[in-house]
C-alpha cells in the first residue's frame, strides 16, 4: 500500500497508521515524528523546525520537502508505505507527485479522516504521548500502556496553538482534498467513532 493520511490535527491519523503498522508492517513516514525527532535531538533541522512548531505553523515547503523526498529513498519503502501529516501544502503535493513519478511507486489512495473541529480541540488537549515508545493516549494514560513508560503533553497541545494549527489547516491543507479527489485517489471516511470502528472503516476503504 501507497498511501497519504489527510485529515486536521488531531484527526487519528497517528492513531490509525499505529494500527495499520501493527497489523501489516508497512513503513510509517510521519513528518511529525521525524520533526519531533529533530527537535530532541537538537540538530540544525530541529533548531529550524522548533518555533513554527511551537506556533502551530508549517515549517518551510523546502525543509519538508527534502526531508520526505529522502526518506523515500530508502530501500523499505519499495514494501509500500503510510504518508501521515505529508503533503500538507499544494507544493508538497506537486513536489511528490514528481518524486513518485521518477520511483514508479504511485499512490493508490489518500485516505481522509474526517472529524470536526470541536471534538479535534478537546482530543489534542487531552492528548499524551509515551516518551520511550511513542503510544498515542490520553490524559486518563497514567503511565504508558503498552511500555509503562513517562507520558507526555506535546508542546503544540495547548488550545492557542491548536486553534491555530486548525486554522493553518483549513488554509493550507484542506485544499488537498480537492486535489486528491480530482486525481481519483481520495477516500473519506467518518473519524469520529470508537479507534476500532474507524480502523475496519480504514481497512475496507484501502481494499485490505
Ligand atoms: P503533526 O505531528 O503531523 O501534527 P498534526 O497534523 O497537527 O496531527 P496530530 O499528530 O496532532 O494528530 P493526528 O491526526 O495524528 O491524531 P492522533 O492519532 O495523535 O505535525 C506537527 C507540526 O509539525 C505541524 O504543526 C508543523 O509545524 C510541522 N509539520 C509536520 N508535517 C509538516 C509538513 N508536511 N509541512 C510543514 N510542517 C509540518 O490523535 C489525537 C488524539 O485523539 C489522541 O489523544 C488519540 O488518542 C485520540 N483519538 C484518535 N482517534 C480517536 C477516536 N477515533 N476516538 C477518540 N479519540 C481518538
Ligand atoms: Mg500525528
Amino acid at each position: 500500500m501507497n498511501i497519504v493520511l489527510l485529515g486536521a490535527p488531531g484527526a487519528g491519523k497517528g492513531t490509525q497508521a499505529a494500527k495499520l503498522v501493527e497489523e501489516f508492517g508497512t513503513p510509517h513516514i510521519s513528518t511529525g515524528d521525524m520533526l519531533r525527532a529533530a527537535v530532541k535531538a537538537g540538530t540544525p533541522l530541529g533548531k529550524k523546525a522548533k518555533s513554527y512548531m511551537d506556533a502551530g505553523d508549517l515549517v518551510p515547503d523546502e525543509v519538508i520537502i527534502g526531508l520526505v523526498t529522502e526518506r523515500l529513498q530508502e530501500p523499505d519503502t519499495a514494501r509500500g508505505f503510510i504518508l501521515d501529516g505529508f503533503p500538507r501544502t499544494s507544493a508538497q503535493a506537486v513536489a511528490l507527485d514528481a518524486e513518485l513519478g521518477k520511483l514508479e511507486r504511485p499512490l493508490d489512495a489518500a485516505l481522509l479522516v474526517d472529524v470536526d473541529f470541536e471534538v479535534i480541540i478537546g482530543r489534542l488537549t487531552s492528548r499524551r504521548m509515551c516518551r520511550d515508545c511513542g503510544h498515542i493516549g490520553s490524559a486518563a494514560d497514567a503511565v504508558c500502556p503498552k511500555c509503562s513508560g513517562e507520558m507526555y503533553q506535546r508542546d503544540d497541545d495547548n488550545e492557542t496553538t491548536v486553534r491555530n494549527r486548525l486554522d493553518v489547516y483549513e488554509k493550507s491543507t484542506a485544499p488537498l482534498i480537492d486535489y486528491y479527489r480530482g486525481c481519483d485517489l481520495l477516500v473519506s471516511i467518518d473519524g469520529d467513532r470508537d479507534v476500532d470502528v474507524v480502523y475496519a472503516d480504514v481497512k475496507k476503504a484501502l481494499g485490505l
